[in-house]
């Protein structure tokens, strides 16, 4: 690995390539571990392409321990074509989500297991736009649609230097909420979303509307529940609970779209803010 920071990076370059030298090393001296990755692959700019799985053979022994340490190791080592979408490799940025072995997570979190093979899709039911890319474009809008964004009357009058305040109690509503990292493996996993994601808002959405709806500093609640009044952006959610069960963040979007439900339909009320003061 080359760590780059002026004229230190020089030296941690050096060490870092004597360290894989000597972890390469160490590796050819034990027996391989090979293991089997089955890959999707598709390749728009090949006209006529069709998905194909494509297997990769990689000594485990000579592979770091998480799902994405075998494929950076495949394109760098094996086959540079493999196109997928990675960024801070510690289950922050949400741009390694893929479904591995059977399940929607995050390849940089996911510890590559002992089975012989495993086998990598893009997330289900999404365009495709290269190999394990899906097209996050609808996503994206969806989100944009709930105006995840702090919303009041006074937002052109208020000092822009203050802050407005927030008790302990009415923070600690956003915890669980605010930690959403946008993978999408919750919305890809619903089947309800599978089917009608033009339409119904899914649950990684919906859990940030949600969060916006409760905010004790927000003041466009009616504006958001009237938005969700709709057969489909909210009640398509049958609660089947896909979505808490695949979060690699362990978060659980089900239980926000349930009290989301209540608080659209009138059935509970959101609570007063404690707090109203700016600082
Ligand atoms: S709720 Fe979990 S699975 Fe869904 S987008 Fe957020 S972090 Fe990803
Ligand atoms: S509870 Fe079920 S239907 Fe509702 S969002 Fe989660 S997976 Fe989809
Ligand atoms: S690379 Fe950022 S979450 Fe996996």
């Amino acid at each position: 690995m080359a760590f780059r920071c002026g004229k230190a990076g020089l030296i941690l370059t050096q060490l870092g390539q004597s360290l894989r030298c000597s972890s390469t090393a160490a590796a050819a001296a034990q027996p391989p571990r090979m293991k089997t990755f089955s890959i999707y692959r598709w390749n728009p700019d090949k006209p006529g392409d069709k998905p194909k799985m494509q297997n990769y053979e990689v000594d485990l022994n000579d592979c770091g321990p998480m799902v994405l340490d075998a494929l950076i190791k495949i394109k760098n080592e094996m086959d540079p074509t493999l196109t997928f979408r990675r960024s801070c490799r510690e289950g922050i940025c949400g741009s390694c989500a893929m479904n591995i072995a059977g399940a929607n997570t995050l390849a940089c979190i996911c510890e590559i297991d002992s089975k012989a093979a495993t086998k990598i899709y893009p997330l289900p039911h999404m365009y495709v736009i290269k190999d394990l890319v899906p097209d996050m474009t609808n996503f994206y809008e969806q989100y944009r649609s709930i105006q995840p964004w702090l919303q009041r009357d006074d937002l052109k009058t208020m000092d822009s230097t203050k802050e407005y305040l927030q008790s302990e109690g009415d923070r600690k509503k956003l915890d669980g909420l605010y930690e959403c990292i946008l993978c999408a493996c919750c919305s890809t996993s619903c089947p309800a979303y599978w089917w009608n994601g033009d339409r119904y808002l899914g649950p990684a959405v919906l859990m940030q509307a949600y969060r916006w709806m409760i905010d004790s500093r927000d003041e466009a609640f009616e504006k958001r529940a009237d938005f969700l009044k709709d057969k489909y952006k909210l009640y398509k959610c049958h609660t089947i609970m896909n979505c808490t069960k695949t979060c690699p963040k362990g978060l659980n979007p089900g239980y926000a779209i349930a009290e989301a439900k209540l608080l659209v339909a009138g059935l509970q009320e959101k609570s007063k803010p404690e707090m109203k003061a700016t600082a």
